[in-house]
Order: C-alpha cells, then structure tokens, then sequence
C-alpha cells in the first residue's frame, strides 16, 4: 500500500461535505458500546501458529506457493463451518503479464440482511531479486489471525450466532493486493476492485439492494506483526467503532488478560491516510476500518519481513482485543447500524 494517497485525501474530503447525519449515527454507537463488560475467549496459539506457517511461504499471484494458501484458506474457512465462495479472474498485469486471482470469501449466515465483513490479503509482493519474500506482517499475520479469530469464536459463530437473520460474518481474503511494478491506482489493488465491482453489480431484484449497500462495514487489517504497533482512526464515520478497540483494549487490560504497558489502539485521527484494499470500497460509501500500523513496520517490503521478525507479545495482544471486538459487534447488534455518509 502506499502512504498519505492525495487523490483520496480529497475524495474523503469531498465525501464528508456531503454528510449530514453520520455525526447521529457515530454517537448512536458510542453510546451502544459506552461500557464494555468484556467477555474473555481464550488464545488458541497452536491454531495461530499453524495458519500462520501455512501462509508464510511466498505466494506471488500465479505461484504455487499462491496455489497452496489460497486452497488452505478454502478448507480452513469449510472447516470451520463458513459457507465459502471463490471470486476468480483473469487479468493482464505489468511485467508478469495475464494472471489469474482469486479472491476468497466465507460466510456464516449468507442470508442476512447485514454484514460484518473482515478482510486482508494473501498474496505477497512480486520482488524480481528476491524471490523468497514471504511477506510476515504484509500481511500472513492478518491473514492468521482473521481465521484465528473465527477458530477463538468458533462455539459462538456456529451456535449462538448461526441462523441469525439481521447480520452475516463475511472473511475476505483479497488477492492481488501488491503491486507488480509501480503502485497506481491501476497496478494495486486488483482483487478488491474485482470484487468491490461484483458486489456492487449484485442484489435481490426483490429487494431492490446491492450486496456491497449490505456491508455495514469493512474492517481491514494490515502489517501487524511487528512489534508495538499503533493504530489511529482513519475515518470519521467509523470513529465510533475505533474507540470501542479503544475501550476493549481498556478493559481487556483492567481485567489482566493484557500485557505491557504500551496502547495500540489510540484514540486519535490518523495524520493522512493508506490508500489499500478498501479503496474500492470506499468508493462505493461502504464504511471503512482500517487497521493498519502507522507508522509502518520498518521491515516493510523487504526481506527482513519474515518470521524472524515478528513479535508475538504483539500478536497475541492484538488477537485478544480484535476478536472481544468482533464478538460484542456480533453480539451487541440488534438493528441495522448505518454509518454510510448521507448525501443531504
Ligand atoms: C507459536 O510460535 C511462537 C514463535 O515460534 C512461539 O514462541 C510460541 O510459543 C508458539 N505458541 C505455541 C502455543 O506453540
Ligand atoms: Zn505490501
């Protein structure tokens, strides 16, 4: 990804003076999430570990390395009760030429109304010198977690959470998210944008209603795994949902089940934004959470972003926080929660 993108500096901007009750909708939440009495769930750090080693091998779009963790994620998500689907596509990419992606979705509950949708990518950047980049923290940890996070869960999703009509859980694994040479708005992002395309293509002809208008929000994790990272609110319409990370974090911590004395989630606007998967989401209003380091690992795109350099306190932290916070979102949800800017 990269940093501080202009263009959607100002399509933000342009987007949020055509808000007009975002504000109402943002104190709704807060006021849904004002106390958290926490529920704990357990680390299963074997699981963790084992997705993660699955994952980390290099698997540049086309690869067999891509083959294997793209079938992985598959009979992960099967295995752990998701209904999955595989969006593939052809494309012509700068220097690798026509490639084949496929993004990877799972669902529990399809037939909702609403979705929580949890998403990350899994293929890892094309280096013309470096063939054997794994990618740790770019992004194999997010990928781990987000089906560690559905493992953790996993009695709830399948029993309390199963057969629920007014939300779905939706994991997406987008593919191609690196670019093969210069990241642009055309060479990036290729899964996200075939996928944000079709969403918004499809809908029940009865309910007049695209499936991308039926995402209530797209939380987005990237480059974690390094140590201490630190996350700030990228978006004022999921302001809201950021303080929650920041309240669970608060409690998690009060309640012991945390570790060291350093914040990850702060309670603050981000200085500038990272253009990522999510951009063609954002275009199409859906709102965003983007949970991503700033500032960046320091071995970011390069070689040193391997398993070596990854800082497990973090992990785990950051794995207690981010899955308290999927489940009281899951559990606390009762009515549609609208957090879209409104045209006034
Ligand atoms: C997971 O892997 C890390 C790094 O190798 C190790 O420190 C940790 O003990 C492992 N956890 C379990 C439960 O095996
Ligand atoms: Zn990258």
């Amino acid at each position: 990804m990269s940093l501080l993108v202009s263009r959607l500096l100002l399509l933000t901007v342009t987007i949020c003076a055509l808000a007009t009750d975002y504000t109402q909708a943002q104190q709704q939440q807060q006021q849904q999430q004002a106390s958290f009495d926490t529920t704990h769930w357990d680390d299963d750090e074997t699981h963790f570990n084992s997705s993660l080693s699955a994952i980390l091998v290099p698997r540049v779009v086309g690869s067999r390395g891509h083959e294997q963790v793209r079938n992985y994620l598959v009979n992960s998500l099967n295995g752990l009760g998701f209904q999955t689907e595989v969006d593939e596509f052809k494309q012509r990419v700068p220097v690798l030429g026509e490639l084949t992606f496929a993004n990877v979705i799972g669902y529990i509950n399809p037939q909702a109304e609403n979705f929580l949708a949890l998403a990350c990518h899994y293929d890892s950047k094309y280096f013309p010198n470096d063939p054997g980049f794994v990618g740790a923290t770019d992004s194999a940890v997010p990928c781990a977690i987000l089906l560690n996070t559905a493992k953790t869960l996993n009695t709830y999703l399948l029993q309390q959470f199963r057969n629920r009509r007014d939300l779905g859980l939706m994991l997406i694994f987008f593919d191609g998210e690196e670019a093969f040479k210069d990241w642009t708005n055309s060479d990036s992002v290729y899964g996200s944008r075939h996928l944000a395309k079709k969403l918004a293509r499809s809908g029940q002809a009865n309910l007049g209603q695209r499936y991308i208008d039926r995402i209530e929000v797209l939380v987005l994790l990237d480059l974690i795994g390094a140590r201490n990272p630190k996350f700030s609110s990228f978006y004022e319409n999921t302001h809201g949902l950021h303080s929650s990370l920041v309240q669970i974090e608060q409690s998690l911590r009060s309640a012991g089940h945390l570790k060291g004395n350093n914040r990850m989630f702060l309670n603050r606007p981000a200085g500038g934004l990272v253009d990522d998967d999510h951009r063609p989401f954002l275009e199409e209003n859906v709102p965003i959470l983007h949970l991503i380091a700033t500032p960046f690992p320091d071995v970011w795109h390069t070689p040193r972003d391997n398993a070596a350099n990854l800082h497990y306190p973090s992990i785990r932290y950051f794995n207690r926080v981010f899955r308290s916070f999927v489940y009281e979102y899951l559990k606390r949800h009762t009515a549609p929660v609208d957090l879209r800017f409104h045209r006034g």
